[in-house]
């Protein structure tokens, strides 16, 4: 039998006929991601249903030299884990591995399977009157174990943290097969090095995540959504910083929508109404949310009072309904839309300092009106915690070649601006194989050390999601 036979049926015996697809057609889902990107044909997608497998399929793997890649919900932004179009790999799919398995109302913590969906995850904790903080516009289709894998950020994290700050426990499959169960699930525990933050965000480099705790917070009682229009970037984070002073820490997101990405909303999404009165060069999508007797409505109005008095906004409306909330978030939702329906653009996900924000957007949105006139900024995102997705819309003229070779440029620019800004590159999308180049080049030697000795250590045979985050030839 030749060695993908002998995997065949090593997988078969180990995982059942279901466990295992081959065909064409069976493995097409797993070889596109949510972008549009598209891998190569993969020896196989393996379908786990238990952690001690996937340890099981790993130790099997690294015996024979076969390279895998661990698969979430399709939704990652750097195709980390999409299958290689060179060497063909093993997929392996969390999707089975999907079972809540406890929830602690009292210790605030769930454990769960990683292959759970994240919005399963959610409802799951709302569900104990709980909630799992964690939100982001693929929570439909994403896994918590991807969420894991790329410490995914979104759109509460200015008051809850990233992936990273959400974590208590994990359980990981490791490279050689065996299974590192560190399950707890203690609010405090200083014993040594925290292993469980090297998996968070290693993209599945280091091991497969197969099982997490995770840390629970209460369930908001009241939440208030509003839109307000400002001047400019300068304006914008004038009024974050009030927001963040005067809503008693209550603030749980602060997304910027530029004019620009509010109309590709509304092309997106017909049914959308134009929400202010008047056009507004910039626009805030601020939500507030508490579990007590809290006034949030005063708390907002008060905000906008002292906002028009000093000039940093300039209209703005507070949903009354969940309806109308509702809308409001859709229109952050249709954007993502319209951007996707104007083919391929030049997509970031940098981070600044955030007072560092208007002096940035500045400088990188006159750089890029120089370098090419007729393109379109579109800086959108997380501003309360210093992220931006500074995107990039070509011509629409420009026949493929020179639309990658103009986004390669601009993308290069802007990275340079970044550097100047002591920025980071990746704010929260991660390195995967789409931001390597830039990403190796501002890092620093002993970092770069580090990171090969940490691979070569969990991973020596390098068959682990290799060439994501650190190239091949490297370890
Ligand atoms: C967003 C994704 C692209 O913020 O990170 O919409
Ligand atoms: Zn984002």
């Amino acid at each position: 039998m030749s060695p993908h036979d002998n995997l065949l049926s090593f997988l078969e015996q180990t995982l059942g006929n279901n466990g295992v697809l081959t065909t064409d057609s069976d493995v097409e889902r797993y070889l596109v991601d949510w972008a549009g990107a598209r891998g190569g044909q993969p020896l196989a997608v393996a379908r786990p249903e238990t952690p001690e497998q996937v340890a099981e399929i790993l130790g099997y793997c690294h015996r024979h030299d076969i390279p895998v890649v661990p698969q979430g919900g399709g939704s990652g932004l750097v195709e980390a884990a999409l299958p290689d179009s060179q060497t063909p790999e093993l997929v392996i799919s969390l999707e089975r591995l999907n079972q809540v398995r406890s929830i602690d109302p009292i210790n605030f913590s769930m454990s769960v399977d990683a292959g759970c969906i994240l919005q399963s995850v959610k409802e799951a904790a709302e569900a104990e009157d709980l909630s799992f903080p964690l939100s982001l516009g693929a929570q439909g289709s994403c896994q918590i174990g991807g969420n894991i894998a790329t410490n995914a950020g979104g759109l509460n994290v200015l008051r809850y943290g990233m992936m990273r700050q959400l974590v208590l426990g994990i359980e990981v499959a490791l490279p050689d097969g065996r299974l590192l169960s560190d399950m707890k699930s203690l609010h405090k525990n200083n014993t040594g090095y925290d292993l469980k933050q090297l998996f968070i965000g290693a993209e599945g480099t280091l091991g497969i995540v197969t099982g997490a705790v995770l840390k629970l917070y209460p369930q908001p009682q009241v939440t208030r959504t509003a839109l307000i229009g400002c001047p400019d970037v300068d304006a914008v984070l004038g009024l974050y910083a009030q927001a963040r002073r005067s809503c008693c820490d209550l603030l749980t997101a602060f997304e910027l929508i530029p004019r620009t990405c509010l109309e590709l909303a509304l092309e997106a999404d017909s049914s959308l109404p134009d929400p202010l009165d008047e056009p507004q060069p910039m626009y805030v999508l601020l939500e507030v949310a508490a579990s007590g007797p809290v006034d949030l409505d005063g708390m907002i109005e008060a905000l906008f009072e002292r906002g028009l008095e000093s000039g940093l906004l300039q209209d703005g409306v507070l949903a009354t309904s969940d309806t109308q909330a509702g809308q409001l978030w859709q229109l952050r939702e249709a954007m993502l839309e319209g951007q996707q329906r104007r083919g391929e653009h030049l997509r970031t996900d940098i981070s600044l300092p955030i007072s560092r924000l208007p002096d940035f957007h500045r400088q990188a949105a006159a750089a890029i009106a120089k370098a090419s006139p007729e393109s379109q900024v579109i800086a959108y995102g997380h501003v309360g915690d210093g992220n931006l997705h500074f995107n990039v819309l070509p011509p629409m003229n420009l026949d493929n070649e020179s639309k990658r070779s103009l986004l390669h440029e601009l993308e290069e620019q802007l990275f340079a601006i970044v550097a100047e800004f002591d920025g980071s590159i990746s704010a929260e999308h991660g390195i995967g194989r789409v931001k390597q180049p830039p990403f190796l080049e501002g890092l620093s030697a002993p970092k770069h050390d580090i990171m090969r000795g940490l691979k070569r250590l969990f991973d020596p045979r390098g068959m682990m999601s290799p060439g994501r985050i650190l190239p091949r030839s490297q370890y």
